[in-house]
């Protein structure tokens, strides 16, 4: 018998595993911090708000979705214009056109565009794209770099530390049991920012190689930077070897200025996609890049792509609106000056404290590293992560009204964010209420 009563999130918990498979509609919503879901009733602005009517301070933001915050109100006018133009879907609009049009003036790359549904499908027809214009058929991904959930690009997003082999590479992982052995076959595995590497891969593969995918700012495994210097080195590497660089910027498109990593580096790939902020919580998201590359789409080439909700309008017209928020003068210089005070102030806590606990971010995300007190440059650091801590120090925020992502043991790593909602006041806020947990932890720590 319990001494205390189940909460009413754990009762609906208990309901949900007799109809959802695991409880959950996807898997990351089970939070391993406190053994069930939180259940959420409603969010607005940097706030959302649980069932039994407590309120976060959330630093998740739908994975990154609402950049600009739940419920804002540009995001919802835009969506009752969807409802008022009667709820089409599967039709070409000309809002469909506008938002190509804006997505070709803020993105480097993007000399075409055609909208998908979710990164995973994104990173998917990037990808065939890539395959159908050299007429190749291996990727080259990095360890630590998540790109989705299909069966291609789920190798080594979230490993355990996987082996090297004898002459450099990493040993494909399977992030999933299901996905066919002759895929890894198909695909190269390397340590990201070791051009040494590449350029090995590259003259041993190259003329197998279809493209080399990466994450441009690594916010999957926390939030790992390259400089510009190994980035420019990769774009003529994959150049001269004819294939295909693309940059998946669903996580860092938009995060640190418009035109995502590829505007913050100065490199532009020839291929990228986007997702999440474009459309702040509504399903679109982008392929972009090279004309000559894009143009092999039907019906002008002979790569399918096409899908019934592809380019929903409800989330055309939020993407549009989402682009004019953030052209406003003065929108990134918050985000900026919010990124500041939140990373400065964290990192001032944990050394305070003497807690072992780092925390790197650019832009509006960013990375908690317990059990490391350095700077993350690699993967393999991110493996070494006291997860048991990560746990409690998330379940401690949540009691104190702060809400991250609780990834649990099998994710390493995993990303945080805030939004162009928070205020400098909900950043204060949130910095005193964890100086409170890491000083509560602290004492029970050796
Ligand atoms: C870099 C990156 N690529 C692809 C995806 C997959 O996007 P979705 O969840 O929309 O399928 C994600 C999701 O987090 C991501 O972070």
């Amino acid at each position: 018998m319990r001494a205390v009563p189940a909460s009413q999130l754990e009762q609906l918990f208990a309901t949900a595993q007799q109809y959802l498979a695991g409880g959950v509609s996807a898997t990351t919503r089970f939070n391993p911090s406190l053994g069930y879901p939180l259940y959420i009733s409603r969010g607005d602005g940097p706030r959302i708000y649980d069932l039994e009517g407590r309120e976060y301070l959330d630093y998740n933001l739908s994975y990154g979705a609402t950049f600009l915050g739940h419920n804002h109100p540009r995001v919802r006018q835009a969506i009752e214009r969807g409802l008022d133009l009667g709820i089409i879907c599967g039709y070409e609009t000309e809002f469909h056109t506008l938002l190509a049009q804006l997505i070709t003036e803020v993105i480097p790359c993007a000399e075409r565009v055609r909208f998908v549904n979710t990164g995973s499908e994104a990173t998917m027809v990037a990808i065939r794209l890539a395959r159908a214009y050299t007429g190749k058929e291996k990727i080259l991904k990095f360890e630590g770099h998540f790109h989705g959930l299909h069966e291609q690009v789920m190798f080594n997003a979230s490993a355990p530390q996987a082996s090297l082999t004898p002459d450099g590479y990493v040993e494909p992982y399977p992030q999933s049991a299901g996905i066919p052995s002759a895929l890894a076959d198909l695909t190269l595995v390397i340590p990201w920012k070791d051009i040494g590497m590449l350029e090995k891969a590259l003259a041993e593969h190259g003329d197998e190689l279809a493209a080399v995918i990466m994450e441009p700012i690594n916010y999957n495994s926390g939030c790992i930077v390259a400089d510009r210097e190994y980035m420019q080195a990769v774009r003529e590497l994959t150049s001269r070897h004819n294939v295909v660089l693309i940059y998946d910027e669903v996580l860092s498109g938009f995060r640190t200025c418009l035109g995502g990593a590829q505007e913050y580096y100065g490199v532009t790939p020839d291929l990228c996609t986007l997702a999440k902020a474009i459309a702040n919580g509504l399903p679109l998201a982008v392929v972009a890049g090279k004309e000559e590359i894009m143009e092999q789409v039907a019906p002008r080439g002979k790569v399918a792509h096409s899908g019934t909700y592809t380019g929903h309008l409800f989330g055309v017209l939020a993407a549009l609106a989402s682009l004019e928020e953030m052209r406003q003068p003065g929108f990134y210089p918050h985000i900026h000056r919010l990124a500041d005070t939140l990373y400065t102030g964290l990192e001032e806590i944990f050394r305070r404290h003497d807690f072992p606990a780092h925390v790197q971010g650019l832009g509006a995300r960013f990375g908690l590293f317990f059990g490391i007190r350095e700077e993350v440059k690699h993967y393999r650091q991110v493996t070494q992560i006291d997860t048991a801590l990560a746990e409690k120090f998330y379940r401690e925020c949540l009691q104190q009204g702060v809400y991250f992502q609780s990834y649990g043991p099998l994710v390493r790593g995993g990303h945080h964010g805030f939004s162009a909602a928070h205020t400098l006041e909900d950043i204060t806020q949130t910095l005193e209420r964890i100086d409170t947990v890491v000083k509560a932890l602290r004492s029970n720590l050796p």
